[in-house]
């Protein structure tokens, strides 16, 4: 029997569950390949002895409808950057790629399915140049990822994000509130502008628009002069005015990208200060939309993203990344599908039919 190592990499979820149960259930059907799982990323792998999971039809029955990985993540330890406590007390930044694939080809592994992010991907190709067979499956929330149409993950916190978003209207409107709600998305700002499309908003921030205050301040008290004394923002975590910088917090030891979160409150404070006369409330989602069971839509992706994954093993086609392009499911290099960000696209049509909608973006 051949040896697949599957690894879940960068924030949970929903949907990892479902990516890994897919690739269970195929490769079960070829017979030729045994496949593991390695807790948190390849940290698993590389511990001594190594924590991995012999994975089957048994122990991956029923997880697709589950959120988070059965197989845990974390985004501290990207070995492509990983951050080494030198004897002097020094850190020092290593590349730990090499050893990682000579470690796995030492255990016995012949293929890899990395599904993660585009941090994760960045690794995938790293191991591949070195000589690893790897296929990535994209994952997030965000929808940052370039090359495909959708990440799983997405649909299902842009449903949490709405539904909260309906519920936020209920209190803007019943105390003729200013009401403010930050979700997720890093520099992207796919899960606002769909949520603000889908609830209704009357003001979307995104990162990709920096926003006036003056416009901000504007549309508000246009709103309230108009007697519908209620307004209802959307705000991506990303977002910033056109002479601000993000809101972030310190970084956490091990980790590289910047922390986002808080900018609902850097522009409640900004409201304030500008004189704005209102009750202002700030909401921020958070981990919520990450969280909790994947929906339909997320769970079918992740599901053909993973036999898609194993298919690929199959036919020795690696270096690539699963995708769904123009509605299709088919694979593209991962080196391409990491070369770009996938920001919202500011002359775009969703923007433009959010525009032709009423709703503001501060610009
Ligand atoms: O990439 C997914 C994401 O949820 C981002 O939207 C957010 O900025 C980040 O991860 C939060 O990371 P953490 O869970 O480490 O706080």
């Amino acid at each position: 029997m051949k040896k697949l190592l599957v690894s879940t990499g960068g924030g949970d979820c929903p949907g990892l569950n479902a990516v890994i149960r897919g690739i269970t259930k195929r490769a079960a059907q070829s017979g030729e390949w045994e496949v593991w799982g390695s807790f948190e990323a390849f940290n698993g792998v590389m511990e001594n002895p190594p924590r991995i999971l012999k994975l089957d039809e048994q122990n991956t029955a029923g997880i697709h409808v589950i959120g988070g990985t059965m197989l845990g993540t974390t985004n501290k330890g990207n070995p492509l950057r990983f951050s080494a406590k030198q004897a002097d007390g020094s850190v020092k930044v290593i590349n730990k790629i090499p050893e990682l694939v000579a470690d796995l080809k030492k255990k016995g592994f012949d293929a890899v399915i990395n599904i993660g992010g585009d941090g994760s991907q960045e690794i995938s190709q790293a191991m591949f140049e070195a000589g690893m067979p790897v296929v990535g499956v994209p994952k997030t929330i965000d929808n940052d990822l370039s090359s495909t149409d959708f990440t799983f993950g997405f649909q299902t916190a842009v449903q949490i994000a709405t539904d909260s978003f309906d519920r936020l209207v209920t209190t803007a409107a019943s105390h003729h509130r200013v009401m403010i709600m930050e979700v997720m998305g890093r520099n992207a700002g796919w899960i606002a502008l769909y949520t603000a499309i889908a609830g209704g908003a009357e003001i979307c921030l995104i990162p990709e628009i920096p926003y006036d205050l003056k416009e901000v301040v504007k549309r508000i008290e246009s709103r309230y002069a108009n007697g519908r004394g209620f307004v209802n923002i959307v705000i991506a975590e990303g977002a910033h005015a056109e002479e601000g910088t993000v809101t972030s917090s310190q970084g956490e030891e091990g980790r590289i990208a910047v922390r986002l979160g808080g900018v609902a409150y850097t522009l409640s404070e900004q409201l304030k200060a500008a004189g704005l006369d209102a009750d202002i409330r700030e909401t921020v989602l958070g981990h919520t939309q990450r969280g909790g069971t994947p929906i339909a839509f997320d769970r079918v992706i992740a599901s053909v993203f993973g036999v898609k994954a194993f298919e690929l093993v199959l036919e020795g086609k690696f270096g690539e990344l699963v995708v769904l392009l123009n509605n299709e499911y088919t694979s593209v290099p991962i080196k391409k599908a990491i070369s770009a960000y996938n920001y919202v696209d500011p002359k775009g049509t969703l923007v433009q039919a959010a525009k032709g909608m009423g709703i503001s973006f501060g610009d």
